[in-house]
């Protein structure tokens, strides 16, 4: 098993490129089919999805619109806890069918915050397409509806998840050793 060293941790490989890519044709088939009679608005939340939302789109063969957003997270004035603000979504999404494109739904609190907002617009749908999910450590009520690899909670990096900035590049994705 090949292992990376990023700064000061190593890495072994745990998803092998061939393994990523054919279960992205898959859940594309699965879209393609879920929305054969629609146009899904993609929302890829950056930085860490870019290359999930660049594959999975590819394999797309039903009309699809994408967008690719920031979501920034600050000290709320008066409540408790964070919020979170996106930067670069100019569309409306209301009547859209909208899938929200991420890399990974550790404990679910990125998008507890940020989902209210979308919904606030009215789309007709909206569902999440995770490439990972670390299930077990999820506290929040999020659910992804499309789930690459439900993976233990153990850090990953590769295929647009960094370490410290670092990693994004790998083809694969490799679990802490
Ligand atoms: P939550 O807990 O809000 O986390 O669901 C979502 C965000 O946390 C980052 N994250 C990771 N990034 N390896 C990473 O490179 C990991 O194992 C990992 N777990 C969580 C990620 O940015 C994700 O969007
Ligand atoms: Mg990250």
């Amino acid at each position: 098993m090949a292992t990376v060293t990023i700064k000061d941790k190593s890495f072994e490989t745990y998803l092998s490129e061939e393994t990523i890519q054919s279960r992205i044709r898959f859940i594309a088939g699965q879209i393609n089919s879920d929305y054969k009679d629609g146009k899904p608005f993609f929302i890829a939340i950056l930085n860490g999805s870019f290359m999930f939302a660049a594959d999975l789109f590819k394999h797309l063969t039903i009309d699809a619109e994408i967008c690719f957003i920031k979501l920034a997270s600050y000290e709320g004035m008066k409540s408790t806890g964070n919020v979170v603000t996106s930067i670069g979504l100019d569309e409306d999404l209301f009547g859209k069918e909208v899938i929200i494109v991420e890399d990974i739904v550790d404990t679910g609190k990125t998008l507890h915050q940020f989902l209210p907002k979308l919904v606030h617009q009215q789309p007709k749908s909206l569902k999440i397409a995770s490439l990972l999910h670390k299930s077990a450590a999820t506290v929040y009520p999020v659910k992804p509806d499309y789930v690459g690899f439900d993976i233990p909670d153990k850090f990953v990096v590769g295929y647009g998840l960094d370490y410290d900035g670092l990693g994004r590049n790998l083809k694969e994705i490799y679990q802490l050793i």
